[in-house]
């Protein structure tokens, strides 16, 4: 049985786990646009991660615009690549309940991290690409974005046509990350997905 997500998600050729196991940060990208289509699928995967106490204070700036682009970029020595669009992503104000506690800037974080892996996903899915990105100076992305002052840039998104497959970054293998049941007992089976 096919699970619909939304209208306008649509079930993909590869596997969810074929779509984990083979995504790679993207940072080399041709001249294709994006679609508007492939943006609509892909922020809706934004949207419907999941967030602290379901508050989505999240905001998503989608940007196509060559020149918008290319000042976001400017912005951001972690950003790499001629990505055809991006996605500013941050956190409106703060958690009421929380107002100006360390927990309420951590579950904005938190939720912009859950965001930011569907958006990878989504992209990779479609067969796009491309790079969660850190590295940005916050008060330049936000001028460029014409964002209010509560808003929290936390990550951008870079988006694209990958020109080339990125050779598989070494990951940790299962029993250098996992335990069973407790800290230091090794997890000993093998991985589902093999390290390459
Ligand atoms: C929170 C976070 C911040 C990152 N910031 C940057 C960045 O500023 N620039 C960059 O090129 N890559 C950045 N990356 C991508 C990582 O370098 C990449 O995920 C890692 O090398 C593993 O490669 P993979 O994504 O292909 O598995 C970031 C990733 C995360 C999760």
């Amino acid at each position: 049985m096919e699970i619909v997500l939304s209208s306008s998600l649509n079930s993909s050729d590869m596997s969810l786990f074929d779509v984990i196991g083979s995504r790679r940060s993207v940072r080399s990208f041709t001249d294709e646009p994006v679609s508007d289509e492939e943006l609509v699928k892909i922020l809706d995967a934004a949207r419907l991660a999941p967030s602290g106490g379901n508050q989505q204070r999240w905001k998503f700036v989608c940007v196509k615009n060559p020149r918008v682009l290319r000042m976001v970029k400017n912005c951001s020595p972690g950003f790499y690549g001629e990505a055809t669009a991006c996605i500013v992503a941050g956190i409106e104000g703060d958690a009421p309940a929380f107002s100006g506690t360390e927990y309420g800037s951590l579950v904005g974080v938190l939720d912009i991290g859950f965001a930011a892996e569907n958006i990878l996903l989504a992209a990779h899915a479609l067969g796009l690409g491309g790079c969660a990105i850190a590295s940005f100076n916050s008060s330049c992305v936000k001028k460029v974005v014409n964002a209010p002052e509560n808003f929290r840039p936390t990550l951008i998104i870079s988006l694209g046509h990958p020109d080339r497959q990125p050779p598989a970054p070494k990951k940790k293998s299962l029993s250098d990350v996992a335990y069973l049941d407790e800290w230091g007992n090794a997890w000993e089976k093998q991985e589902s997905v093999p390290n390459e």
